[in-house]
């Protein structure tokens, strides 16, 4: 199967998924439920379940628990999504393609379906349908605390404000910024597939390594968008991030060094999964795909 096949099959599978998770008949206050649903279910690339399924796959794991950590995963994604589009955070009006969640809802809405997102991960993890035994959903769920939390994804929204202040970035700052925000949910879709496969400590070492690079190519690449895309091309806003102030690869190098950087790292991200053979070509081509991508 090619990766875009590969990857449309996911993103429809998890949408099935998360449609029956995110249930409005079984609500207790159908109005959070909703803009959860409005935020979750609305077009994304489902990338990091992707991630999942794959590494899921490639060791060994079933898929349909596969499909549940990916799920979970990505509510945590979306959670983040909704946040970072806050008037007090990055303070944008699109998203997807459709309005924000806050500017569809209100504020207030939106900052308690982030919080309902981030809380039902942890729900979608810790039930038994994602594992039978108890010790793998531990880890799962400790693993996907660490790297949503202060020091992982929300430790990088963090510095990623406060580096708007500064007038210049340096490089292994904007490195550490940029694999929290954005590496670590990535490093846990990877690590996620390698957990439920019980795989050893090489096997989630390989999958790690390989997500630090493509988690960071993918930023990159989002920064790139942001210059060179649209909004009609990418659902959300562009040529936001220099006027904000935040540092990008490509406040360093420039567009084509940043461009050169995104490749390299992708370059290296494949040749990680040299152990895996052919197994692991549509992880390769998710890797090719991430820097070469138009959205
Ligand atoms: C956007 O992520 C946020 C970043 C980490 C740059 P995606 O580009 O994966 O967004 P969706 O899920 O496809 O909307
Ligand atoms: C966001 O980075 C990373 C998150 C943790 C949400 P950006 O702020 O660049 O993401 P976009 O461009 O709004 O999607
Ligand atoms: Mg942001
Ligand atoms: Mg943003
Ligand atoms: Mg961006």
């Amino acid at each position: 199967m090619t990766f875009q096949a590969a990857l449309k099959n996911t993103a429809n599978e998890i949408e099935v998924m998360l449609d029956e998770l995110l249930s409005v008949e079984t609500s207790l206050a159908p109005r959070v439920t909703e803009a959860m649903r409005y935020s979750a279910l609305a077009q994304g690339k489902r990338l990091r379940p992707f991630f999942v399924s794959e590494s899921a796959r490639i060791l060994g794991a079933d898929h349909q628990q596969a499909l549940r950590v990916g799920a979970a995963l990505e509510c945590i994604h979306c959670y983040s999504l909704v946040h970072d589009d806050l008037p007090a955070m990055d303070d944008d009006d699109l998203r997807r393609g459709k309005p924000t969640c806050h500017i569809a809802y209100d504020e207030a809405t939106a900052i308690l379906a982030g919080d309902g997102l981030l809380t039902v991960a942890f729900e979608i993890i810790a039930d038994p349908a994602t594992h039978a035994d108890g010790s793998v959903r531990a880890e799962l769920t400790l693993e996907l605390a660490r790297s949503a939390g202060h020091n992982g994804m929300v430790g990088g929204q963090m510095l990623d404000l406060a580096a708007e202040q500064k007038h210049s970035h340096d490089l292994d700052e904007i490195i550490a910024i940029q694999s929290l925000k954005t590496g670590e949910l990535f490093r846990f879709s990877l690590e996620g597939g390698a957990i439920l496969a019980q795989a050893g400590s090489e096997d989630r070492a390989a999958m790690r390594t390989f997500a630090d690079r493509v988690g960071l190519a993918f930023q990159i690449a989002d920064d790139i968008l942001d210059i060179e895309s649209s909004p009609e091309q990418l659902g959300k806003a562009t040529q936001k991030d220099a006027e904000a102030g935040k540092a990008t690869f490509i406040d360093l190098f420039g567009l084509d060094g940043a461009k050169q950087k995104a490749r390299a790292l992708a370059d290296e991200a494949c040749d990680l999964l040299a152990p895996y053979g052919d197994k692991a070509e549509t992880l390769r081509d998710a890797a090719r795909f991430i820097v070469e991508r138009k959205n």
